[in-house]
């Protein structure tokens, strides 16, 4: 495969819950399906980086109730998927401030970790309590405290994305062309497609469409 990282902000499901008249809920379990689809699609592919936006720093301005979900999904998730990790060798791990998740979740996240640390299949990263805005702070802060000169090589080496490849492709669903406070430094040359699809309705054919869209572009990252 030609692409090596790929990241997606994982949006719509609510609304996909909304147009079926169901709660916004079940648009965020159909989601986690999704997930495990392309992940595994991805996997066999050959990818190594699959980065998806599953908690934003934002979002815990959602209603309390919604939030409990979305940290009880999680926790369900990494629980059910863990075979699937294991008969894929695929590796599990997370950016953003997971130390402001509940416990429970955080327990279940360091053990999902460890399980699948020495798997060398795709690594599926989750962006959880993340935000751009307070990654870049955060590394800030430590370069500071530990008086580490400001250069882009020592700021990346701090980043939460520090032993990833550099992001190829980020795709957005769900029609909204924002990047919501998403890999800010991250993404400067990646490459950005934008679908209308609602999460919950994303394919893997459509994926592999838009990986066919990726390999026509011409990426010259600054130069002729
Ligand atoms: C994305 O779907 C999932 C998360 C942010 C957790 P949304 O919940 O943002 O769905 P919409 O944008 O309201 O449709
Ligand atoms: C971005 O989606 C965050 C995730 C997909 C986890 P949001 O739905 O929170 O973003 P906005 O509010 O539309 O910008
Ligand atoms: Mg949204």
């Amino acid at each position: 495969m030609n692409i090596k990282h790929i990241a997606i902000i994982m949006d719509g499901n609510g609304r996909w819950a909304k147009k079926k008249r169901l709660k916004r809920v079940a648009g965020h379990k159909r989601g986690a399906e999704v997930v495990r689809e392309i992940t595994t699609h991805l996997a066999k592919k050959g990818l190594k980086y699959l980065t998806l936006y599953a908690f934003s720093t934002e979002n815990w301005k959602r209603p309390k109730l919604e939030v409990e979900f979305l940290m009880n999904l999680l926790d369900k998730y990494l629980k059910n998927e863990l075979q699937t990790y294991i008969d894929n060798k695929i590796k599990f791990d997370t950016i953003g401030d997971i130390t402001k998740l509940p416990k429970r979740v955080q327990n279940r996240i360091q053990k999902t970790k460890d399980i699948t640390k020495n798997f060398n299949g795709l690594t599926q990263v989750l962006a959880l309590n993340y935000g751009s805005q307070d990654e870049i702070i955060r590394v800030s802060k430590k370069m500071c405290e530990n008086k580490i000169e400001f250069t882009k090589e020592n700021f990346e080496k701090n980043l939460d994305t520090a032993n990833f490849e550099p992001i190829d492709l980020m795709i957005r669903t769900s029609g909204e062309k924002r990047v919501s406070n998403f890999l800010l430094w991250q993404l400067a040359y990646a490459e950005l497609y934008f679908s209308p699809t609602l999460f919950p309705d994303l394919t893997t054919n459509e994926l592999d469409e838009i990986l066919n869209n990726f390999n026509t572009r011409e990426r010259r990252f600054g130069g002729v």
